[in-house]
C-alpha cells in the first residue's frame, strides 16, 4: 500500500516566492522526514531548480506544454523542467488548462521521459476520461473551493467516492489526489478514508502564519 502523497501547489503566490519558497520546501522536508509521510512541492519555474538541488522532496512543475524542443518559443517542454530537477509535473490544472489533445500528449511525454503525471479534474467524468489517458495520478478538484477554507473533504465528499470509483474502474493503476479548500488533518484523513492516495494543496500552506505548523497537522492523522 503506497504511503500517502501530500503535493504543495505554490502557484505565482508572493508568500511563496523567492526565500520563501525555500522556508516552504525546509518546513515540507522536516515534517516529511518526522513523520514519513510523502510530501512533495510545485513550485514556480524559476525555483525548480534550486528547490530541487537543496531538498530531498519530489519537485514537480506547475504545469508543462506539449511543444518539443526547438523553436518553440516561450514554452516550457518535459525536457526542460527534467534538466530543471522535476521528476513530475501538474497537467491541466483549472487555472492552467490545457486542450484533451495537449493533455493526452502532455502525459505521453511526461511518461517517456520518466517524470510523474498529475492530471487535475473537475468532476467525476471528467476523472474517467484522464484516467483512461494512463497518468500516474488523477487529481480532482471542484473549481469552486478553490482557495477557500472549505474543505472538498467536507463540502463534496461524492465528488472524491464518485472519482474513487470511476477511475479504479478505468485504470486501477492511476493514484487518486483530491484537492481545493485542504486545510488540516481531518480533511486529509477523510480524503484518505474516502480512498484517495493523498491531496493536493496551496493556501492552507502557503498563506499561513506558520507554514510548519499546518503541515504537521496536516500528517497528524495519518
Ligand atoms: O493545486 C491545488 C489548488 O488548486 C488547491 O488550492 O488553495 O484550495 O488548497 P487551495
Amino acid at each position: 500500500m503506497p504511503k500517502p502523497f501530500i503535493l504543495i501547489n505554490l502557484k505565482t503566490y508572493m508568500e511563496a516566492s523567492g526565500q520563501r519558497a525555500h522556508s516552504i520546501a525546509g518546513a515540507a522536508q522536516q515534517v516529511a522526514e518526522e513523520s514519513g509521510v510523502e510530501i512533495g512541492i510545485a513550485p514556480s519555474y524559476m525555483n525548480i531548480h534550486p528547490l530541487s538541488m537543496h531538498y530531498s522532496l519530489p519537485v514537480y512543475s506547475q504545469h508543462v506544454d506539449a511543444a518539443l524542443p526547438g523553436a518553440n518559443t516561450g514554452a516550457v517542454t518535459v525536457e526542460a523542467i527534467r534538466e530543471a530537477g522535476a521528476t513530475g509535473s501538474l497537467v491541466n490544472h483549472s487555472e492552467r488548462r490545457l486542450t484533451l489533445a495537449d493533455i493526452e500528449a502532455v502525459v505521453s511525454r511526461l511518461r517517456e521521459a520518466d517524470l510523474v503525471s498529475v492530471v487535475c479534474t473537475n468532476n467525476v467524468a471528467t476523472s474517467a476520461a484522464a484516467a483512461a489517458l494512463g497518468p500516474d495520478f488523477v487529481a480532482i478538484e471542484p473549481p469552486e473551493l478553490i482557495g477557500g477554507n472549505v474543505s472538498v473533504s467536507s463540502a463534496n465528499p461524492g465528488i472524491i467516492t464518485g472519482t474513487v470509483e470511476a477511475v479504479r474502474k478505468v485504470n486501477p493503476s492511476v493514484r487518486i489526489l483530491t484537492g481545493a479548500g485542504i486545510h488540516s488533518g481531518e480533511c486529509v484523513k477523510t480524503a484518505i478514508d474516502l480512498g484517495t492516495d493523498g491531496v493536493l494543496l496551496a493556501s492552507g500552506v502557503v498563506k499561513a502564519k506558520a507554514p510548519i505548523a499546518v503541515l504537521r497537522d496536516l500528517v497528524s492523522r495519518l
